[in-house]
């Protein structure tokens, strides 16, 4: 079985969903391609839904993991310099206030071991990530990584070996769980009574508010906002008791759960729900544009690359981020429209991107070529790209930046 079809909410079990934007049917955007491969591509539907009763906003269509990771994974979160860079600030967070030297800290969906390489040394450190070359690439940084998917099971394992754990982190996964259940039941059992789940997620409000359609993809199960996660944990004798607003990912929160306490829940809690109440995200009509607002980009960049190429101007893409391949599938663009991607990733160089079947290059080509147009896909480093990237802004080349609006520096 390779794709799934849910009938009910993944937080309330609930079934008042409302499709609220279809982008039509897209390869799984980490399925990077070559010229062998492209008949054994496959499309599934990326449509999302509002749950009337939670308000937990979410894909229904849930795509098998072995059809997502194919064994071998794409994304290497170390990739990006500014993640880097985040990450240590993040457990610089953690130091200061929830791990002490010798605890232990779980990290699920560890990828390259981006957030526990900052503990090696200080603290009992255990990654869980299931995609073999992922976790192959954090066991060479000394990180303990177990293979496969956290489950009960698994937090069973891990306690008879390591004891329980003062931090569980899921950073930038905790949004692609199908069986929340399974996940939250497991970090219960896995935490001291002390203990802090911490998660890190794409936010929902960001994505109203700045029109980042092109996060949507398989992997992202849930877009959430603090109501829906209040009462995924509640159902759980677990509670949210802090939330912060990060810029990651254009816009993410990290959320703060521990087992219910009666402790004081922090006023960033309180503020950031009335903050998503006044802002609509409570109630249905607050989508009735979205999928308006997605198209107009769409339109706006389309006839803008197809402009520029009857004019007979290059145009390539910058960084092949999954969210880069929502984008270019929307759009429907091909090799005709962008002549290659660029990308620091080396698993993804030599590869095409999935549906669009764009080649990706090593982003050394642009020290010698000057094309007349560059997409920024990793429209989330914009700053960061486009201050590395002075010295070809200088030769000429101009970038096009899709979201939140389409514009050009
Ligand atoms: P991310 O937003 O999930 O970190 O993915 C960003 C992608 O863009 C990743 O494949 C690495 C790539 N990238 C570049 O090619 N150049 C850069 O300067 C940065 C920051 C990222
Ligand atoms: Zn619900």
């Amino acid at each position: 079985m390779s794709h799934l079809r849910n009938v009910t909410c993944r937080v309330c079990k609930g079934s008042s969903l409302t499709r609220i934007l279809s982008l039509g049917e897209h390869p799984p955007v980490d399925n990077f391609t070559d010229a062998e491969h492209l008949k054994d591509e496959k499309r599934y539907p990326l449509d999302v839904y509002f749950c009337g009763t939670c308000n937990l906003v979410q894909l229904l269509d849930v795509v098998a993991e072995d059809e997502l990771f194919h064994g071998e994974y794409a994304y290497f979160s170390s990739a990006s310099k500014p993640l880097v860079d985040h990450f240590r600030s993040y457990a610089d967070d953690l130091k200061s206030e929830h791990v002490a030297p010798g605890d232990l800290i779980v990290d699920i969906g560890s990828n390259d071991g981006i957030l526990l390489q900052n503990f090696v040394g200080t603290h009992r450190v255990l990654g869980i990530e299931p995609s073999a070359n992922v976790a192959e690439a954090a066991r060479a940084k000394g990180i303990e990584t177990e293979s496969g998917f956290f489950t009960i099971e698994m937090a069973k394992r891990i306690i008879e070996m390591h004891g329980k754990a003062k931090v569980i982190s899921a950073n930038n996964v905790f949004a692609h769980i199908d069986d929340l259940d399974e996940i939250v039941q497991g970090v219960k059992d896995l935490l001291t009574d002390d203990g802090v789940f911490v998660s890190e997620s794409h936010y929902l409000l960001d994505l109203v508010e700045h029109g980042e359609f092109d996060t949507v993809y398989h992997e992202h199960l849930c877009y959430y906002s603090v109501k829906p996660l209040q009462h995924l944990f509640g159902r759980f004798g677990m509670e949210v008791f802090n939330v912060v607003r990060m810029p990651t990912h254009g816009g993410s929160i990290r959320v703060f759960a521990r087992k219910a306490s009666g402790l004081p829940i922090e006023n960033s809690v309180h503020e950031l729900f009335a903050l998503e109440e006044k802002a609509g995200l409570h109630s249905l009509a607050r989508f009735a544009d979205f999928q308006k607002d997605a198209e107009a980009i769409k339109e706006k960049l389309v006839s803008l690359v197809r402009q520029i190429r009857r004019e007979k101007k290059k145009v390539v893409a910058y960084g092949a981020p999954a969210k880069g391949n929502t984008l270019l599938n929307f759009c429907g663009f091909t090799q005709d429209d962008i002549e290659y991607v660029t990308d620091t990733t080396p698993y993804k160089i030599g590869l095409l991107t999935p549906g669009s079947h764009i080649p990706v290059v090593s982003p050394d080509i642009l020290k010698t070529e000057t094309p007349e147009y560059v997409l920024l896909l990793a429209w989330n480093y914009r700053d960061f790209i486009l201050e590395k990237e002075k010295e070809l802004r200088a030769r000429g080349a101009k970038f096009i930046i899709p979201i939140p609006s389409v514009e050009i520096v």
